[in-house]
């Protein structure tokens, strides 16, 4: 198919399609920064109402740069890769600091900010300065490799540069913000990963994948990350109604989220010993075991013990960053969702966001 017949094709497609969003009403660059980072590895349903949450919180980039980390963390809480809102934070702040409050206006000078790649830059300046910059996020990555029977890997350097090279080709000189949301919109509604609405597809009769019925093989992706199983034991230990609770550090998953005393362990392992282990004898012990968690590149297995800790062991906790929260103040620390739902499973903090 020629360039210029897919462009004004999937241009008509979204004129029909599109659903109505909120960040495609607006050309701040704060607000679409604030939707991109939100709806990276995330779908539209689940990031809007954070979408929301966050403007109606932080209605301008000063007021964001200014909030303490903690309640950025907190209104984060459940959305996942909680570095992106660590990024989104340090950005803000570099914006009011190094910027004047203002959003640089270009691809090349929004690359700079942190946490701004390639994706964000691009969706930056098409959306909010109408530079002609294409964006190549997996819903294009897909449609692209379908309708031109692309075979490169995209998880290869050449294949991101070929990838990007097509993109950026195709992309309408005069509407490349509306392009840039097309492409992405008919990734998301209609060539979808699995199932794709072929029979319906206004390209369909131009799209090599669909002609060589190639739909499941494309895009071709390889090295993905192997999916490890993690081993959690959560020591849980109270005093009266308050628990103790730690940031947690960065280098692993949820870096700066509250959680409690944690024991890995490389297999799954019978509870008395991983407590043998830990040569402490602990009184009135209830285990609940069986959580699972997803994540992105990592499988938990999880179990909660509680226990009654004596004085010297209570010590140890403090000396090691640990501290007592009463419930209404674990209720505003970011939380991993895992330990949110185990506080509600056990009554400790109610349901209700
Ligand atoms: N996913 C990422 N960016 C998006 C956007 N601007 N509209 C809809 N879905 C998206």
């Amino acid at each position: 198919m020629s360039g210029s017949a897919f462009t004004s094709r999937v241009l008509a497609w979204y004129q029909r399609h599109q659903r109505d969003l909120p960040w495609r009403h607006t050309s701040d660059p704060y607000k679409i920064w604030l939707s991109e980072i939100i709806l990276q590895q995330t779908r539209v349903a689940q990031g809007l109402p954070y979408y929301q949450a966050f403007v109606k919180r932080y209605p301008t980039v000063k007021k964001l740069a200014a909030a303490p980390p903690d309640e950025v963390l907190r209104l984060w809480q459940g959305l996942g890769y909680y570095s992106r809102a660590r990024n989104l934070h340090a950005c803000a702040k570099e914006i009011v600091n190094s910027h004047n409050g203002t959003f640089p206006t270009t691809y090349q000078n929004l690359l700079q900010l942190p946490g701004v790649g390639s994706y964000t830059a691009a969706a930056i300046a098409s959306f909010a300065f109408s530079e002609p910059v294409a964006v190549v996020d997996g819903n294009v990555f897909r449609v692209l490799a379908r309708v031109f029977g692309l075979t490169d890997d995209i998880a290869s350097t050449k294949g991101k540069k070929i990838f990007f090279e097509k993109a950026n080709q195709l992309i309408s000189k005069t509407q490349p913000a509306q392009y840039n949301q097309a492409v992405m919109e008919f990734g998301a509604l209609q060539c979808t990963p699995v199932n794709p609405a072929c029979a319906t597809c206004p390209l369909a009769h131009l799209c090599i994948a669909n002609q060589q019925n190639l739909q499941s093989q494309l895009p071709v992706k390889t090295n993905r990350v192997k999916i490890k199983t993690r081993h959690f034991y959560y020591l849980v230990v109270r005093n009266g109604s308050h628990l103790y609770l730690r940031k947690r550090l960065p280098g692993d998953i949820w870096s700066g989220l509250y959680d409690f005393y944690l024991v890995e362990e490389k297999k799954a392992t019978p509870v008395q010993q991983v407590l043998k282990k830990l040569k402490l004898k602990f009184a009135n012990t209830r285990v609940r075991a069986g959580y699972r968690h997803i994540l992105s590149h990592q499988k938990l297995a999880v179990t909660f013990i509680e226990l009654e800790a004596n004085a010297a062991q209570v010590s140890a906790l403090k000396e090691n960053g640990y501290k007592l929260y009463s419930g209404k103040q674990i209720e505003k620390l970011p939380k991993p969702v895992l330990i949110l739902r185990y506080l509600h499973d056990v009554g400790y903090l109610k349901k209700a966001k």
